[in-house]
């Protein structure tokens, strides 16, 4: 068996899920924060931060390419002797690689990435409108109904079966996210501490919840159809990322100009208001990006879901700490509902063992 990939004698395995985990909770209370934070009138573009993102994750994902691409086991064949010794940047060396990245990025099959990433695109620019809307904690948990739309695609596109407990997981889940929505719609959500410090920033929980709805259906459509166009090919994952972001930029590139920016300058309009959260929230979903790259290649989606559960303990209580969330008695059961459900869906059935798990990426 292949040695299991890992760093300090910790499998990269464990490592990449708990840091999707702690990544997932940042990331909600960092873009939450960067949303409410200041008035209206002076936030910056989610549009600009969508096509940042994708510039950036495109970007380090072909650096990444780039070094691993000597190690496609398509090209043992035809490297020139005396390429596989010596310096890296020989020049040599760096244009046979250029040539080779070339043909694996534009492969006749790259147009298949085009419907995640639009999928994609349209999911990220949905998140900042929930994030704009909801409390971090209440958009954490209403976008654990990702793992219904994810199952029921799973089951329309790829024919996955599900056991009986799993179908009972996600009953519980709508039931959970329903509940965590009641105390939303009763007017019970706490104030976060920026929204008493500017008047002029109102949430609206209805639109905030039909974004994460939204978000959940692009979400479990994208995250199937990555996994087919995985699956039915031997392309290497950071391949699969560079056309993900790559196809991504075109739609990326619709709602700024649609939004028409001021009279200034195209460029600095886009980077109006543009800082050093706007800055945070983008790093941090490329991070998060590159880490569920990494959960996809060294984990799976079971594990995946596991991560996902866990943040929502960690953002929750970030919430508490940090916007003066105030816990309500219906928010803890809606919470423990989504938690047990989420459980439940991953927990494998031993028995025959002939129904697999959900979405398991291999
Ligand atoms: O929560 P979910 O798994 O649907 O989120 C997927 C997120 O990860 C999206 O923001 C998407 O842009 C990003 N992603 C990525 N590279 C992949 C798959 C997803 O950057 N290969």
């Amino acid at each position: 068996t292949p040695p299991v990939p890992s760093l300090c004698g910790v499998p990269l395995k464990y490592i990449s899920l708990v840091t999707l985990a702690v990544q997932n909770s940042l990331l909600t209370i960092i873009m939450h924060y960067s949303r409410v934070s200041i008035p209206p009138s002076q936030s910056y573009s989610a549009p600009t931060a969508v096509l940042l993102n994708e510039l950036l994750k495109g970007s380090i994902s072909l650096a990444i390419a780039f070094t691993r691409i000597d190690r496609s086991t398509s090209y043992a064949s035809d490297t020139p002797p005396g390429l596989t010794t010596g310096r890296f940047w020989h020049p040599s060396k760096v244009w046979l690689r250029i040539r080779r990245l070339g043909r694996e990025v534009f492969s006749p099959d790259c147009w298949k990435l085009s419907i995640p990433a639009i999928l994609y695109v349209i999911q990220n620019n949905l998140q900042y409108v929930a994030a704009t809307n909801l409390e971090a904690a209440t958009f954490q948990v209403s976008y654990q109904m990702k793992i219904l739309t994810t199952a029921a695609f799973s089951v329309l596109l790829l024919r996955k079966q599900l056991s009986a407990s799993q179908w009972l997981a996600l009953f519980f889940l709508a039931i959970g996210v329903g509940i965590v929505q009641i105390q939303t719609g009763m007017g019970g959500t706490a104030k976060t501490a920026s929204t008493l410090l500017f008047a002029g920033t109102s949430m609206n929980a209805l639109k905030g919840f039909m974004a994460v709805v939204a978000a959940c259906f692009t979400s479990g459509l994208a995250g199937v159809y990555f996994e087919m166009v995985l699956k039915n090919s031997q392309a290497d994952l950071w391949i699969r990322n560079v056309q993900l972001s790559a196809f991504s930029l075109l739609p990326a590139l619709v709602p700024i100009i649609l939004s028409r920016p001021s009279d200034a300058g195209f460029i600095s309009s886009l980077f109006e208001n543009f800082g050093a959260w706007a800055w945070a929230t983008v790093a941090i979903q490329v991070f998060g990006g590159l880490v569920t790259a990494m959960v996809i290649k060294y984990s799976d989606n079971i594990l995946k879901g596991f991560a996902t559960s866990l943040s929502i303990v960690i953002s929750f209580l970030a919430s508490v700490a940090l916007f003066d969330f105030q816990i309500t008695f219906t928010f803890i059961l809606g919470s423990v509902v989504v938690l047990i459900a989420t459980w439940l869906y991953n927990t494998p059935v031993r028995s025959s063992g002939s129904v697999r798990l959900g979405f398991a990426v291999k």
